[in-house]
């Protein structure tokens, strides 16, 4: 008999595909179903819960919003949450590592950020082009879709999307990525127009967790100073401390142009973007990017109360402490099942590649953890990763028995092949 979701809800339903229950509620790490069967989260719904479920103290300061009668939208009207907002992520977050941005409230989905981004790149330079990567993803709409890479997302498209050169990522195909695309903007019959900005993440979550050297970053910023050309990074699923530091470009040193942060930022998965800005490329026009829902009051408070409870909670070094957990774990326990297994990551973000085994391992995989009470997703080309994404705040005992039940599921898989 089919459930209420199948007969009522569109077919363009996913991710409730691969976790076939109905789920209720939340606590951390571990999410319920409706029925109280607990399930360890390795998803973080897509990299939005990196506080963990109801953060006990983000919840509280959205609760004493709530209860005070206060504004809940306001378009980008003056309010006091807001301004607690763009006080708060200056003096907490951007001011300590020397960031000098303008803050832009987005639409409130990551792809909203990222069509203001490039959107902006095109009026400062006044070109079209955008440089973006293979296996990238930078969200749905149109302008964002044109930047994705993955087949299957862009065949619904039904428009040509154009206006975008992928470039190799760092890494890939065999190529020095930044010496070619240097060698493709100095070439006058390269036949590749300049672009306006390139895009890029410096850790491709969707793409299979390909984590982009220091170098390769400090080349890129290089390229975009020669030639005039903006750097914009896409931080939505790898910033807000999933890498090991707030923004994931941090580690290299580097300052791009813009940034876009989504997913997380409003500390307790509520929909917000936003898009920081160096001052001199801050030249829209007002309302020549608006959009209703820009200001959702909740997201102000939880985000504020995030970044609190970041420093608070020294979750930076934590991730790095805990990273060295998952690695371990992933090196010894995992690469030793297969000496073909691929292990990648950095920070809280890792994938076990099982491409040179059988890419449909890594759902038969994912399967046979969720019969075993772990939520974890695959990710990157033909679908072959097992990505692993806890929440930052996910207590040991738990990632452990998360990193057990990926052990005892991939060896299940791996003994029926
Ligand atoms: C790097 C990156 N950019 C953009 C997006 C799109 O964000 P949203 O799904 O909120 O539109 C995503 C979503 O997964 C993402 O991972």
């Amino acid at each position: 008999m089919k459930n209420f979701f199948e007969t009522y809800e569109s077919e363009v339903r996913s991710y409730c595909r691969k976790y076939p229950v109905v789920f209720d509620h939340a606590n951390n790490s571990t999410i319920y179903s409706a029925d109280g069967k607990p399930y360890i989260d390795f998803l973080a719904v897509a990299g939005s819960m990196n506080y963990g479920h109801n953060n006990p103290e983000i919840k509280k300061a959205v609760l004493e919003y709530l209860s005070q009668d206060r504004i809940i939208n306001a378009l980008d009207m003056y309010t006091k949450a807001k301004e607690h907002f763009l006080e708060s992520i200056t003096s907490l977050i951007l001011q300590p590592r020397s960031l000098d941005y303008k803050i832009m409230c987005c639409g409130p989905t990551g792809t909203n950020g990222v069509e203001a981004a490039i959107k902006l790149a095109r009026k400062n330079t006044k070109r079209s082009n955008v440089f973006a990567f293979s296996g990238g993803f930078h969200g749905m709409s149109l302008g964002a879709l044109s930047l994705t890479t993955e087949q299957v997302s862009r065949e619904g498209a039904g428009v040509s999307l154009s206006n975008v050169t992928f470039m190799p990522f760092d890494g890939t195909y065999g190529v020095d990525s930044a010496a070619f695309i240097k060698q493709i903007l100095e070439d006058d019959h390269s036949g590749v127009e300049k672009p306006a900005a390139i895009i890029l993440e410096t850790v491709q979550a969707e793409g299979g967790i390909n984590v982009s050297s220091v170098k390769w970053l400090h080349e890129i910023r290089d390229i975009c100073n020669k030639f005039g050309i903006l750097m914009i990074v896409d931080d939505i699923q790898v910033g807000c401390g999933r890498s090991g530091h707030f923004f994931s470009f941090e580690r290299a040193g580097i300052v791009p142009d813009m940034v876009i942060l989504s997913k997380s930022i409003s500390g307790f998965g509520l929909p917000m973007s936003i898009l920081l800005i160096k001052p001199e490329f801050d030249i829209f026009r007002p309302a020549e990017h608006n959009g209703t829902f820009r200001g959702n009051q909740l997201s102000f408070v939880g985000a504020s109360a995030s970044f609190q409870y970041y420093n608070d909670h020294n979750l930076e070094s934590e991730v790095q402490r805990k990273a060295g957990i998952i690695q371990r774990f992933l090196e010894e326990r995992i690469g030793s099942l297969d000496s073909r297994i691929v292990i990648r990551g950095i920070g809280m973000l890792w994938g076990i590649d099982l491409m040179n085994i059988k890419p449909e391992l890594a759902l038969d995989t994912i399967h046979e953890a969720f019969s075993r009470g772990l939520i974890c997703e695959i990710a990157g080309r033909k679908d072959s990763v097992v990505k692993i994404m806890p929440p930052l705040t996910i207590e040991d005992q738990v990632l452990s028995d998360g990193l057990e039940i990926v052990e005892e599921s991939l060896k299940r898989r791996l003994e029926s092949l």
